[in-house]
């Protein structure tokens, strides 16, 4: 299996359990085996130990998730990407980072599959695929079943911050949140935040980047 591959690249013996120890103490498997596509994700497993959860939706290359990752060493993080190529490049950045952790799945299954119920704390979509054609709409990653996926993963007050060069899906996105009444919407602080690779080629070329914040306001269902 491709995820396994690369796993063995990387692979370490064990997940301590002891919460007092360091991250970089905790450096395991970062690339998530999956013994079942049903069940949901065990988190303390999985990072070992219990933090807050930030997840990269289409994480690429890694490069945004694991510098954001190092400035919040007392956060768990999770990059969803489905290429192997990208997410051996993020296994390979991931290896001098503890709290990461790389799951090879389509985004969309894993949000509603297998993040467990009011789990995460931020959610990224940054410069999600825009399928500008027409006809390739309905490829797009958000639609409103997918932000009411969104939504039932967060925690209360959770946020979901997406980034688009793409006016045109940008607006359709807005369309798509305010017909949502879980969150409210809001203009994130983009600056705080690592350049994504992506975004660091489109700020070269001169592109106008929309940034979008949805908050979470409704209790969990
Ligand atoms: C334009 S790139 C942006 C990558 C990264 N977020 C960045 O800003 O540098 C979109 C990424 O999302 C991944 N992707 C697209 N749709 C996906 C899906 N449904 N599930 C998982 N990954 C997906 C692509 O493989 C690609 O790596």
């Amino acid at each position: 299996m491709p995820v396994r591959e690369v796993e063995s690249a990387h692979r370490q013996e064990s997940f301590p359990r002891d919460e007092s120890v360091r991250s970089a103490d905790f450096r395991g498997s970062l690339l998530i085996e999956l013994d079942s596509v049903t069940d949901r994700l065990d988190l303390e497993k999985i990072f070992g130990r219990n933090a807050p959860l930030h997840v990269d939706l289409g994480c690429g290359d890694g490069s945004f998730l694991c510098a954001l990752a190092e400035r919040m060493p007392e956060k768990n993080f999770l990059g969803i990407e489905r290429l192997l190529g990208r997410i051996r490049s993020a296994a390979r950045k991931a290896a001098t980072v503890g709290n990461v952790r790389l799951l090879r799945m389509e985004s969309s299954y894993a949000v509603r599959y297998l993040l467990p119920a009011g789990s995460v704390e931020t959610f990224y979509l940054l410069f999600p695929n825009p399928w500008p054609k027409r006809r390739h709409w309905r490829r797009r990653i958000v639609t409103g079943e997918f932000l009411r996926a969104i939504s039932q993963a967060l925690a209360e007050n959770g946020r979901f911050l997406i980034a688009t060069d793409h006016f045109d899906y940008f607006e359709k996105i807005e369309e798509i949140a305010r017909a949502n009444p879980d969150f409210t919407m809001a203009s994130p602080r983009a600056g705080d935040l690592p350049l994504t690779k992506f975004q660091q080629q489109f700020r070269a070329q001169g592109a106008v980047i929309h940034w979008l914040e949805l908050r979470k306001v409704s209790p969990v269902r």
